[in-house]
């Protein structure tokens, strides 16, 4: 609800009571509409207090993200630069394959508050509730083979996992491929789609989700002992617009380090930060489970395991157990 005018007038008043009637009358409609206005910004995630005789006053509004406080500190030329805000949608991911389909510019950024249908890998759910985390979805065009996608998760894994450093204090990892995890549980998930045409990418689609202020009862019950927040972590609210910013500013300039030099510095950077190098880690992926002790990235972004019997295995697609 943008202009509602009912929260103008209680936002112009903090702190102060403002009658029922004095609102009904002010708004020339009915104290039932009143009531059912107050109601549905309660939905909306706005806090009142509602006392007899006195009326209603605003305490808590909910932590809206505002395009301005993005751009204030964005630091890139065209990531972010056009932006799609939404309170709700089925999944970012979607939102921004419809635009791409539409000719929209590498760099456009679709974010929503809440999404009801949120996608993880493998087919799996993500859960995206309001106000609380960061779900986002960026347009790239990179022209490029389709063989550079596995790269370009490994590349926004690097970026996500800078920003989140950066903006918590938070001691942030990577799980290969492209998990970050802070104290062994999940904090955000990254997923790439892309739409390829003749072995080029066409588009890719990285999706973003961050658990930023969620707390602990906020978790579904069953994701409990392997997913957290970044509040849970930093014991401290975080601005979701500056951790945006942040994460295209990082994202942008390792794109374009990429075109200058290629994989080579993204890979030192991923190995640096990754949780999951030299431990003995088991992997679910199309070819069966395969355990091994997880030795290196190879150039193209595969993961290199050590077997049992010390031959190399290398793996392009699958979830890591550590
Ligand atoms: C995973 O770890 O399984 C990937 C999760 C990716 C979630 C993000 S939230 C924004 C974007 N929209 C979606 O529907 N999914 C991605």
């Amino acid at each position: 609800m943008e202009h509602n005018k009912l929260l103008e007038m209680l936002k112009a008043a903090p702190g102060e009571y403002i009658s029922g009637e004095e609102i009904s009358r002010r708004l020339s409609i009915s104290r039932t509409a009143v009531w059912k206005q107050i109601n549905k910004l309660r939905e909306e995630g706005y806090e009142f207090e509602a006392v007899s005789r006195k009326g209603y006053r605003l305490v808590g509004s909910p932590d809206k993200l505002e395009e301005a406080a993005i751009g204030a500190m964005l630091q890139t030329s065209g990531f972010a630069r056009k932006l799609r805000l939404l309170d709700v949608t089925s999944s970012t991911q979607e939102a921004a394959r419809l635009l791409a389909e539409e000719g929209a510019a590498e760099g456009t950024l679709v974010i929503a508050e809440e999404q009801t249908g949120g996608r993880g890998r493998q087919g799996r759910m993500w859960f995206s509730p309001p106000h609380k985390g960061v779900w986002m979805s960026l347009l790239l065009r990179p022209r490029r083979p389709l063989a550079f996608a596995p790269q370009l998760t490994l590349l926004t894994a690097v970026a996500v996992c800078r920003a989140i450093r950066k903006v918590s204090g938070a001691d942030a990892g990577i799980k290969w491929p492209n998990d970050i995890l802070i104290g062994g549980k999940k904090v955000c998930g990254i997923l790439i789609e892309s739409a390829g045409e003749d072995e080029m990418i066409k588009y890719c689609i990285a999706g973003i989700g961050i658990d930023v202020n969620l707390e602990p009862e906020d978790i579904p019950a069953e994701l409990r002992s392997v997913a957290t927040s970044l509040k849970i972590e930093s014991g401290r609210h975080i601005d979701r617009a500056e951790l945006i910013a942040a994460v295209m500013n990082e994202l942008e300039q390792l794109y374009k380090l990429h075109e200058e030099e290629g994989f080579a510095p993204i890979r030192l950077l991923w190995e640096a930060l990754s949780v999951t190098l030299g431990r003995r880690v088991t992997v679910w992926g199309g070819r069966g489970d395969i355990s091994g002790v997880a030795k290196s990235l190879d150039e193209s972004g595969a993961l290199v395991l050590q077997d049992e019997h010390g031959s190399d295995v290398k793996i392009f697609s699958g979830d890591v157990q550590l």
